[in-house]
């Protein structure tokens, strides 16, 4: 099976009522673990691949490990999205290069750092609309602005001013109105990274998880049941594996991520694709500690990337299965870009 527009796996999640992990990748080990973990839990699936993936992989090799992906498991739909386009050159390269979905993050100026306004983030994602749709593939937009910078993909944003900058339901539905874009990704207090949260208990001084404005999602739902929310920064930075971590010679204090339950209850309002990429790095980091620590006298790096992928194949099953596409594979047959191209210009 050919790469899927990202568009379908959506609208099947959508009727379906579950949730679609977006996985980001940089390597051959984790395109292994997802496809493997698509496979055996029978899932569509979205992988993605960040500016800084993409340079980091050379583009090419990204996407010649993509087509063995596809070709080595032709049942699986995967749809393959730019993660965080920042200009209309970036999701042009990406179309190029085969993506079946582009992200543009006009929330953030071309810096990825400095909150867009309004005007420009509209103006941007129409460009990207009208260069995308026409070709069949599929466009995800931002509205508000997750908080932190950690990986270069937030305002970094005070708690104080987090708020002043999740997503407005009555705006997000003139945008969606607007623009006509497949994806809306949404600001409701997430972040990317391992440290989401400041709260802290105020008896036990426990870190806690960070208050997500729910209500948000709720209301945006009720004012546009078909429109297809995501949740970036969804990583739920389990324990376990930052136990495995610091155990192991790691340092990553006062972590936290976001509930799986806040994700369900996401995906149960409208929330069709969920955004991975700290849980897989927390598992292949482990790992590969651990081969370090136990076994000083490795050299053979299938020692330790063995253990790594086999690690992140874990943490992808299990969010498979938690956020619902898991079963779902065979229930549709996949459209091509160009099935899309006429969808698009109905
Ligand atoms: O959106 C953020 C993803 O975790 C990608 O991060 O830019 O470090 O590849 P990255
Ligand atoms: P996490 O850092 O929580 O995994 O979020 C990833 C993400 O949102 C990619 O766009
Ligand atoms: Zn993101």
């Amino acid at each position: 099976m050919p790469l899927v527009p990202m568009r379908q796996i959506l609208d099947e999640a959508a009727k379906g009522g579950y949730g679609v992990g977006a996985f980001n990748v940089n390597n051959m080990e984790q395109i292994q673990a997802i496809m493997q973990a698509a496979n055996d839990t029978n899932s569509p699936v979205i992988i993605q691949a960040s500016r800084g993936a993409l340079k980091y992989s050379k583009m090419i090799y990204l996407k010649k490990l993509m087509e063995a992906a596809v070709e080595e498991y032709p049942h699986i739909p995967v749809a393959l999205h730019l993660d965080h386009g920042n200009s209309v050159e970036t999701c042009k390269q990406a179309i190029e290069l085969g993506f079946t979905s582009v992200m543009i993050d006009g929330s953030l100026k071309e810096d990825a750092k400095t909150p867009n306004t309004y005007e420009g983030n509209l103006e941007i994602t129409m460009k990207v609309i009208e260069l995308a749709h026409p070709l069949g593939v599929t466009v995800e937009a931002e509205l508000g602005c997750l908080g932190g910078i950690e990986d270069g993909h937030g305002a970094g944003l005070s708690d104080k001013d987090v708020e002043a900058h999740l997503t407005d339901p009555a705006q997000a539905e003139e945008f969606v109105k607007q623009t006509g874009v497949d994806a809306l990704a949404v600001a409701i207090g997430t972040s990317h990274g391992a440290y989401k949260s400041s709260r802290k208990d105020p008896v036990t001084g426990e870190v806690l998880p960070p208050k997500l404005a729910m209500d948000r999602i709720i209301e945006i739902h009720k004012r546009m049941p078909n429109c297809h929310m995501v949740m970036h920064g969804s990583s739920s930075v389990p324990q376990e594996l930052v136990d495995i971590i610091n155990k192991y010679g790691g340092k990553m204090p006062g972590t936290k991520g976001i509930p799986l339950e806040e994700i369900k209850k996401g995906i149960e309002n409208g929330v069709r694709k969920v955004n991975v990429d700290t849980d897989s790095r927390l598992a292949i980091t482990g790992a590969i500690r651990k081969v370090f620590w136990e076994q000083p006298e490795k050299f053979d790096p299938r020692d330790y990337l063995k253990p790594a992928r086999e690690a992140a194949y874990q943490v992808y099953v299990e969010r498979m299965k938690a956020f619902g596409q898991a079963g779902h594979a065979g229930d549709y047959k996949p459209l091509t870009l160009d099935d899309m191209k006429s969808y698009y210009k109905k």
